[in-house]
């Protein structure tokens, strides 16, 4: 019977299937709830503060904390560290080029880098820069340079309960009134794919177009940040109509041609450590931008990395378009996701690709925002568990530029699942864990700040639990 049905197509599994086997461990160090309790203490109720050995699970970020392959090993074999000109370099420019096909690539030490290279040559008081929501470094390089970030996500995204396929799009016509009234203002539009800080959500082939279309029209230069290019494409692959027959590295060229250029953290799709470029196809920007690079971060041809860094990430992003490792990435994060939705724990929906967000103000409503749900669910998840994850909520946004405190828009708490570093059965656990917090929430405690620094405070502030 089973060669019978082998025959026609095979039966229907229902198991993930981490399309890689383990090749080399690193040890987990167990700790009890005591030993959390203090270690959480001392570092002043700042997850950030926490020796890494203390933590169990470690879903702060996804940002180069994912697994290498042997492949990525073999290719820093290949690492050639001559200063100008290295073979690493021309691999790592024909990789970046072979899926954003820009005239220049300018390779810096990761995303944030990228970022304020261009916004110091572009940016500027008087000046305002669109994006459907600004990842938090990006919102700092824009006001840095004296530049206003304005976000103009669609409304759909505001409602974490609300389901959407496409989330993070650009909220079309706000974006054509704003340049209607500003274009010479507005030194170039960006799109962050997936949406970050709105729930790692994915932007439209059709938004993106969209996007494309209105600045073309205004002649206001595209500009993508692109860190989790490859999820938003494969979600673009299963979301979409007409697209599911395209492959992926294919739907992601045609978003780079759609855009006048990109900033980019290589440490999330491309599975470095380090990383990241940024690409465009203006001669003259590309100009500026490279003397700028060499001011801080390098020559032209490493930028900010080793030889052997550019030969990680140019076989990296091969491997971030497979199809296979794309379905096991987004299945294992709506795995999470959706357990959690089924006991009954609010999250922001539908699942994003990188994270699962929780949404503490829904869970937490016991407390005001300005008491920090969000921060008090997140260390109550490392007190109970040992798993580190990140308050995004008004610890983060809260404190304005003119020295102010408002809450922020949400109370969200990130789960960021590093890239093929946890199997199933420590994501099983994490269930459990936040099931089993969230059951008990109505007994956490509020935080309050006792020290911060002026702008971004949530690495550094130290907190108190109120009495
Ligand atoms: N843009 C987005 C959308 C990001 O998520 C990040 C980083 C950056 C830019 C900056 O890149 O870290 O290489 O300088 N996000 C990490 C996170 C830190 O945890 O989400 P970077």
């Amino acid at each position: 019977m089973g060669r019978q049905y082998h025959q026609v197509m095979g039966p229907t599994f229902h198991t993930i299937i981490e399309p890689f086997r383990i090749h080399s461990v690193e040890p987990l160090r167990m700790t009890t709830l005591e030993e959390r309790s203090l270690a959480v203490e001392q570092a002043g109720y700042n997850l950030f503060k926490l020796r890494a050995q203390d933590v169990l699970i470690d879903l702060l970020t996804d940002s180069g904390t994912g697994a290498m392959s042997r492949d990525q090993w073999a290719a820093i074999q290949h690492g050639d560290e001559s200063y100008a000109g290295s073979p690493s370099w021309f691999r790592f420019e024909a990789a970046v080029k072979e899926l954003f096909p820009f005239r220049h690539v300018i390779p810096t030490h990761q995303g944030r880098a990228a970022e304020r290279i261009l916004f110091s040559v572009i940016g500027g008081p008087g000046k305002i820069v669109p994006n459907n929501t600004h990842f938090d470094t990006t919102r700092a390089n824009v006001e840095f340079s004296g530049a206003e970030a304005r976000d103009l996500v669609i409304a759909e995204a505001r409602d974490s309960a609300l389901v959407h396929p496409f989330k993070g799009n650009m909220d079309l016509g706000a974006l054509e009134t704003l340049l209607r009234e500003k274009a010479s203002s507005i030194p170039a539009v960006f799109v962050t794919i997936t949406n970050n800080s709105g729930g790692g959500q994915p932007v439209s082939l059709a938004n993106i177009r969209g996007v494309s279309e209105l600045c073309r029209q205004y002649a206001v230069p595209f500009f993508l940040d692109a860190c989790r290019f490859a999820e938003n494409a494969w979600f673009i692959h299963e979301r979409e109509e007409g697209q599911s027959d395209r492959s992926i590295s294919d739907i992601v060229r045609e978003i780079a041609t759609l855009a006048d250029g990109m900033t980019m953290s290589a440490k999330k799709d491309p599975f470095g450590n380090i990383g990241g470029w940024l690409a465009l196809n203006d001669d003259e920007l590309a100009e500026k931008c490279r003397s700028m690079l060499i001011l801080t971060e390098g020559f032209p041809t490493y930028g900010g990395l080793a030889g052997r860094d550019l030969e990680a990430l140019a076989q990296g992003l091969k491997e971030a378009v497979q199809p296979d490792y794309l379905r096991y990435r987004i299945r294992s994060s709506a795995y999470l996701g959706e357990a959690l939705d089924a006991a009954g724990v609010p999250v922001v929906k539908p699942i994003g690709g990188h994270a699962v967000y929780l949404d503490a103000k829904a869970l937490l409503s016991h407390l005001a925002p300005l008491q920090y749900p969000g921060q008090a669910l997140a260390i109550a998840l490392y007190e109970v568990g040992g798993i580190r994850s990140c308050e995004i909520g008004s610890v983060m946004f809260g404190r304005q530029p003119d020295g102010s405190e408002r809450p922020a828009a949400m109370e969200l708490v990130r789960l960021a699942i590093p890239r093929r570093t946890y199997t199933q059965s420590h994501i099983d656990y994490v269930i459990e864990v936040v099931t089993y917090v969230a059951q008990n929430a109505a007994s956490l405690r509020g935080y309050q700040i006792v020290q911060e620094p002026p702008a971004l405070r949530h690495f550094t502030a130290q907190f108190e639990p109120i009495k």
